[in-house]
């Protein structure tokens, strides 16, 4: 009996292997080539987003966007709309889901903030990340009991470690592999990174969305990002039935190259995405400025201009704090600008919103 129990325990799936794997396996011609790839478009949107006039139009918007897509890779389904209707109106009224959307946001803000200060990601910021992002303190595992079924038939397909100090050694091996500087080129080692975060499976839960806000926070290490734009989730759902595969298939027959390869075109095809987006909102943020020039000068203002797009739910208060005028000023400028179409305003309760409605638009996509 006894000698049972110890076998089980020492099933393969309980020794997830220390960092690195082996050099001839993660740096294979094919996946070479991906690298290049993957690395241009990086370094262009690197680039592009240097030449921002206001970063933190981008940054808003994307930030959101991504809480939004990499939390319904978890079944916590919220909309655009919410979301942008809770923040413009302090949370009142707001559904679970949304709030739960939120805190990935500030998760993400908060590990952008800890890195910058810090310069390096160490276990303990993990954990604060995944506590502000699931509101509680338990920490890394200490029970057993976690393990990764599949959605559909419930069959367990891999029991991460569930030793306490195993986790905290693997933890350790990993902010090594994370920190440390080597030869390798940093795309590969964020796809064995992320494998690995997502197979040590440190908390009771959260690890899919804490692996992909350290994903981000990676490349900003790395010098790759300045600030956190980039968010492979939008790809994880369009293919998500291989990110779970070859998640599997690097435990199962050491398939690294696939996964590599698949992290590698996420990110190119992501860089991609997000320099269109770039290029939609200052295509609309001149068009826009335009508009209101021809329509109405008077109302023209850029700060004004800018905080619309920063906040495309703004209210009079957002205006009172930024612009320093009044509130019958700042009504005025909404008023006005909802007049030229530009703006629609919505009642929230006590509380009117100014949408921009062009720029929600393309948030949206
Ligand atoms: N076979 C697997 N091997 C390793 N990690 C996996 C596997 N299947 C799923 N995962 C990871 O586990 C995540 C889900 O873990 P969970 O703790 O529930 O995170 P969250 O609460 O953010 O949903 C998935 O998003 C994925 O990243
Ligand atoms: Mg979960």
């Amino acid at each position: 009996m006894k000698k049972q129990i110890k076998q089980i325990n020492e099933k393969p799936y309980n020794n997830l292997p220390l960092l690195p794997p082996a050099i001839e396996d993660i740096e294979s011609i094919l996946i070479l080539r991906q690298v290049n790839k993957s690395s241009i478009r990086l370094a262009e949107l690197k680039g592009l987003a240097q030449t921002l006039p206001n970063p933190n139009i981008l940054l808003n918007a994307v930030i959101l966007k991504e809480a939004r897509v990499s939390s319904e890779i978890e079944n916590v389904i919220t909309t655009h709309d919410q979301l942008y209707q809770a923040l413009s109106t302090n949370n009142l009224n707001v559904n679970s889901a949304t709030k739960e959307v939120l805190r990935y946001r500030e998760a993400i803000l908060m590990g952008y903030n800890l890195i910058q200060k810090k310069g390096f990601l160490n276990t303990n910021s993990i954990i604060d990340i995944q506590e502000v992002l699931e509101e509680n303190n338990a920490g890394l595992r200490k029970l057993p009991g976690t393990s990764l079924k599949n959605a559909l038939t419930g069959e367990v397909i891999y029991t991460p470690p569930d030793d306490k100090d195993k986790i905290l050694d693997l933890m350790k091996n990993l902010e090594h592999y994370i920190n440390d500087q080597d030869d390798l080129s940093p795309l590969i080692k964020l796809a064995v990174q992320h494998y690995q975060f997502e197979s040590i499976h440190p908390f009771y839960d959260g690890n899919g969305r804490t692996g992909r806000i350290i994903n981000v926070l990676y490349l900003i290490l790395n010098g790759m990002l300045n600030s956190p734009i980039l968010y492979l989730s939008n790809y994880i759902i369009k293919h998500k039935t291989d990110y779970y595969r070859l998640l599997q298939e690097v435990r199962e027959k050491n398939n690294w190259e696939e996964w590599i390869i698949f992290m590698l075109k996420a990110v190119e095809e992501t860089a991609e995405e997000t320099i269109k987006q770039i290029e939609e909102i200052n295509y609309f943020f001149n068009a826009m400025k335009a508009e209101i020039r021809e329509k109405a000068p008077k109302l023209y203002n850029k700060e004004l201009l800018e905080l619309l797009f920063e906040q495309p739910y703004c209210k009079v208060e957002f205006l009172v704090d930024r612009l320093q005028i009044s509130r019958v000023t700042a009504a005025k400028y909404l008023k006005g600008l909802e007049l030229t179409g530009l703006l629609k305003s919505k009642k929230i309760w006590k509380e009117t919103i100014y949408i921009n409605i062009g720029l929600f638009e393309i948030l949206k996509q």
